[in-house]
């Protein structure tokens, strides 16, 4: 079988160049098979893997790519600390039966001279995009590169980045990407700490103090099971969580609308709270849906922490 410049390591198959990728995706296309993508930064964790195995459902091939894009990062963040281990995630990869791993480099992705980038006017205002300005830019025009290079049915992407999620689905909807957009619950370490490529960069002291983010979600949970629906209040017992270790910082603590990302002051229906929170030096964010008389929302069950039903949760 020919592989159009795949290098074999192992099964799974790496592609490094933009050239090959899109000669792949042409050749499967026309064979009438279907390619759903996982777009991540690598350093894989069990969510990237619960990514992966919702991709092999979603198509007959499976692609990766590995790409920590530069364009995303603002100037004092973690582009050069990002934890990075290629033979590590294309062993985990082929344990998810992904078929191809995409390793573009810097230089082809973003050659000299390129100048054109995605912008979207409405949802990066709020939440990550305040701290992180240009952020999504980065992330919207990464991913469209990454779409039109791979040429993917359907991508999934992991809600504990909702905000993101919200972004790229509206982006594909409105730039016409022909590409299902798939999201796929969180996943938690079993003590509730949402899966993230950065907890690689918690030391014992900060590991604990990273339990705040869920802490905090599950407080707010708490009281809502408690009648208590202002959001005011709800955040307070949020921030108490998070503030009660002298190493955090709070970046935003937000209760909104999940679908316009506005603020909400009451809570009358679905809500998304979201929260931003630097531990140490490692920023880490996380999420919950927040249903007003859900009994389902166990908070002792983080597995239940989405919000969703307990047949969308994994791991
Ligand atoms: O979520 C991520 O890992 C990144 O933001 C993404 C979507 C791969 C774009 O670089």
């Amino acid at each position: 079988m020919a592989w159009f410049g795949a290098r074999r390591r192992g099964i799974i198959q790496t592609i490094r160049t933009i050239t090959e990728m899109k000669a792949w995706s042409d050749r499967i296309r026309q064979a009438q098979e279907t390619i759903a993508f996982v777009p991540t930064m690598g350093y894989f964790h069990a969510g990237h893997l619960a990514l992966m195995r919702e991709a092999r459902r979603r198509g007959n091939r499976v692609v990766v790519s590995v790409f920590v894009n530069p364009t995303q990062f603002g100037p004092k963040e973690d582009f050069n600390a990002y934890p990075r281990d290629i033979d590590r995630d294309l062993a985990m990869a082929e344990s998810a039966g992904v078929d191809i791993v995409f390793t573009p480099s810097a230089a082809d992705m973003y050659p000299a001279g390129a100048d054109t980038f995605i912008r979207q006017e409405r949802l990066p205002v709020h939440l990550c995009g305040l701290s992180r300005p240009g952020h999504f830019t980065g992330v919207l025009t990464v991913v469209a590169k990454l779409f039109n290079i791979v040429n993917p049915h359907a991508a999934v992407f992991g809600q504990k980045d909702w905000q993101q999620l919200a972004i790229i689905r509206k982006m594909t909807t409105d730039l016409n990407f022909d590409v299902d957009i798939i999201g796929h619950p969180t996943v938690r370490e079993p003590d509730g700490l949402a899966m993230s490529s950065r907890n690689a960069r918690l030391d014992p002291n900060l590991r604990e103090a990273a339990l705040c983010l869920y802490r905090s979600l599950a407080a707010a949970e708490g009281q809502i099971r408690n009648g208590v629906t202002d959001v005011a209040a709800l955040i307070r017992a949020a921030e108490k969580q998070i503030t009660a270790y002298p190493q955090n910082r709070i970046d935003y603590v937000r209760i909104c609308d999940p679908d316009t990302l506005d603020d909400i002051n009451t809570i009358t229906g679905p809500a998304l709270m979201a929260l931003a929170v630097g531990v140490g030096d490692v920023r880490l964010i996380d999420n919950t849906l927040l249903r007003p008389g859900d009994q389902s929302l166990d908070t002792r069950d983080c597995r239940n922490m989405t919000g969703l039903p307990k047949t969308q949760s994994k791991e």
